[in-house]
């Protein structure tokens, strides 16, 4: 199974953002120097996906334009010879091609994945969800896609969450082979806590097959109202069976302001012209609530 193409939905309101999130979407917002999509972009670039197709609303082309050229700044960074700033500038427009598509209603994710039917054009695909931050040795789609390939089958990453936390997320149930892949049995869009099958989290990055399309048409409006990925899901893994991994590395939900809030320190101490001054500076904050 050869995965050249990646969906990711963008189009949602994003209201555990706001106000931040009011006319800047919640992508854009940055962890440390570069907008949230451009991490995940970056790991669809390093997994070997080089076509992006964003699903997005009327107020998210500033995305699409993020990974484009800005011929005028790159004139007034080149006139000041600000060399590295003008590379960086223009390895995002190069990093990979970019395809949009509207999702005119927000009717779920489900249904924002259906938005791109058109442009997966009938082959297997990778869909990773625009705020979901993964960093492992392995980039958090190849794993994904390293399985599918050899399974030949639809693959979803999953992470455990502490059981009273399965309320937030799809969850699987699976029986587990012993090497973090699990044959999955049921899945559950956001359950009650209690009652979870378990605490298996679906986490935002997934390959599918293009037969997930009938399922998506065929399913009602599950949890909220929403056309769910997860019922959807739910029945292509009936049909034809579909695997789970536990995805290995640090994930940072970017519309969770504590996970946002670390990425950014995280990023920042990673930096070595700012690590010493940022850590003086965290120490002594820390110290106000020692
Ligand atoms: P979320 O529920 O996490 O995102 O959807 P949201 O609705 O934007 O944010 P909150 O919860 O209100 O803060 C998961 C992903 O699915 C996309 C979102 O953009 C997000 O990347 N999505 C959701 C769509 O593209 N369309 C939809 O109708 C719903």
């Amino acid at each position: 199974m050869n995965i050249r193409k990646v969906v990711i939905p963008v189009a949602g309101w994003g209201t555990r953002s706001l106000p931040a999130s009011k006319n800047i979407p919640k992508e854009m917002l940055p962890i440390y120097n570069k907008p949230v999509i451009q991490y995940v972009v970056e790991e669809a670039m390093v997994s070997g996906i080089q076509d992006v197709i964003f699903v997005t609303n009327r107020d998210k082309s500033v995305i699409e334009d993020h990974f484009d050229y800005n011929l005028q700044l790159e004139g007034v960074l080149e006139r000041a010879g600000k060399k590295a700033l003008l590379e960086k500038v223009r390895f995002v427009a190069e990093m990979v091609n970019i395809m949009a598509v509207r999702q005119k209603k927000q009717l779920g994710l489900g249904h924002a994945v259906l938005c791109a039917e058109h442009l997966v054009a009938g082959e297997p695909f990778a869909i990773m969800v625009g705020d979901d931050l993964i960093f492992g040795d392995v980039p958090g789609i190849r794993q994904l896609m390293m399985v599918a390939q050899t399974e030949n089958k639809p693959v979803i990453g999953v992470m455990e969450v502490p059981p009273d936390k399965v309320s937030k997320y799809g969850i699987v149930a699976g029986r587990e082979r012993g090497d973090g892949v699990y044959e999955i049995t049921d899945m559950v869009e956001k359950p009650a806590v209690g009652e979870a099958p378990s605490n298996l989290a679906i986490i935002g990055r997934y390959v599918l097959t293009p037969d997930i399309f009938d399922h998506i048409r065929a399913v009602p409006p599950g949890h909220g109202g929403e056309i769910q990925l997860t019922d959807a899901m739910r029945s292509l893994a009936r049909e034809r069976g579909m695997l789970a991994i536990r995805m290995q590395g640090e994930r940072f939900d970017a519309g969770d302001w504590v996970d946002y809030l670390i990425a950014n320190i995280h990023f920042g101490l990673e930096d070595d012209d700012l690590q010493l001054n940022l850590l003086a500076r965290l120490q002594a904050e820390l110290a106000d609530y020692a």
